[in-house]
């Protein structure tokens, strides 16, 4: 079943689907869809009977205007990708309808002050916002968000652990291309030259975990075996590269507990995000990319 916008319409469709026992998870996605997102799906249908996905280019999330007016809309193929995966619900809500004189935002204190936060102004409060709205909406008793956006998703955590939203947050892992670039909307951007230097995010995470699995805790080494693989792909420009705590996403300069490497560069004016999450297993250190 797809539906364009009208909330109410959503609302009841899913009701109708609760009152039937059916457990429901949502996968919020801004559309261009490609095997990141459908990875979500899958993981959405491993826990929940029904699965709604929005599609929603959320302007106010966009700190760069070129980048709002420039993301890929290729809605057509995504429903159909939509409907091929078990999608049951598609809610593609118009802009008019999410923030007609909108005056309310949501913010998490604290958790976007390091990586993308400090380089994306209002980004984040853009996306608390649209997804609390989201969860209002449809109200799914899960919603799955991707490893790949690692603030957006421990962020989005904290959020619903403290405005006490009923809904379980999942996180599924980053879905690579062959040679290990992430998979995502941005990457149509780049030439064949760009698509060929990007993998060095991939790379330079991939040198740091040999370091991290061979007994480094030290950031300072970690950055710059990453910042040396990345600059010498020619990448333009680095964000960041950045190791912080897992839960709090506040920068750290040794690895105690678990916590993240970030990274964020750009190639061909393309702005790329990667990471690994570092966790211990026992004692053993283990690195998640
Ligand atoms: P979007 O960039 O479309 O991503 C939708 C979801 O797909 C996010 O949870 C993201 O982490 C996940 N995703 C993207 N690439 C992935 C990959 N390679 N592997 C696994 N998951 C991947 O993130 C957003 O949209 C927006 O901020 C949104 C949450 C929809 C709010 O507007």
């Amino acid at each position: 079943m797809f539906t364009e916008g009208r909330i109410e319409r959503v609302r009841s469709i899913v009701a109708e689907a609760k009152l039937a026992g059916k457990k429901t998870a949502l996968v919020p996605t801004m559309g261009a869809l490609h095997e990141g997102h459908l990875s979500l799906v899958r993981a959405a249908k491993e826990k929940a009977d029904f699965v709604v996905m929005s599609i929603f280019v959320n302007r106010i999330q966009f700190n760069d205007s070129n980048d709002f007016a420039n993301y890929p809309k290729t809605l057509e193929n995504d429903l159909n990708l939509a409907r091929e995966n078990g999608v049951d619900l598609v809610f593609i809500p118009d802009e008019d309808e999410i923030y007609h004189d909108h005056k309310t935002y949501v913010d998490v204190e604290g958790l976007t002050e390091e990586l993308c936060g400090a380089h994306r102004p209002g980004h984040f409060r853009g996306v608390f916002t649209v997804v609390s709205k989201l969860f209002n909406i449809v109200q799914p008793d899960i919603a799955v968000f991707g490893q790949k956006d690692i603030q957006q998703a421990v962020s989005i955590e904290k959020m619903v652990s403290d405005l006490n939203f009923p809904v379980e947050i999942i996180i599924a892992p980053i879905i690579r291309e062959n040679d290990g670039l992430a998979k995502s909307s941005r990457n149509v951007r780049l030439d064949a030259v760009q698509r060929k230097n990007a993998v060095s995010i991939y790379n330079a995470l991939s040198s740091v975990q040999k370091m991290i699995e061979g007994g480094v805790c030290d950031y300072q080494k970690m950055y710059h075996e990453a910042e040396k693989i990345i600059l010498e792909a020619g990448a333009e420009k680095i964000d960041y590269i950045t190791l912080a705590d897992y839960h709090s996403l506040r920068r750290i300069d040794r690895i105690k507990h678990k916590a993240v490497f970030a990274v964020a560069a750009y190639f061909g004016g393309v702005r790329l995000i990667d990471n690994m999450i570092i966790d211990f297993d026992g004692e053993k250190i283990k690195c998640v990319l």
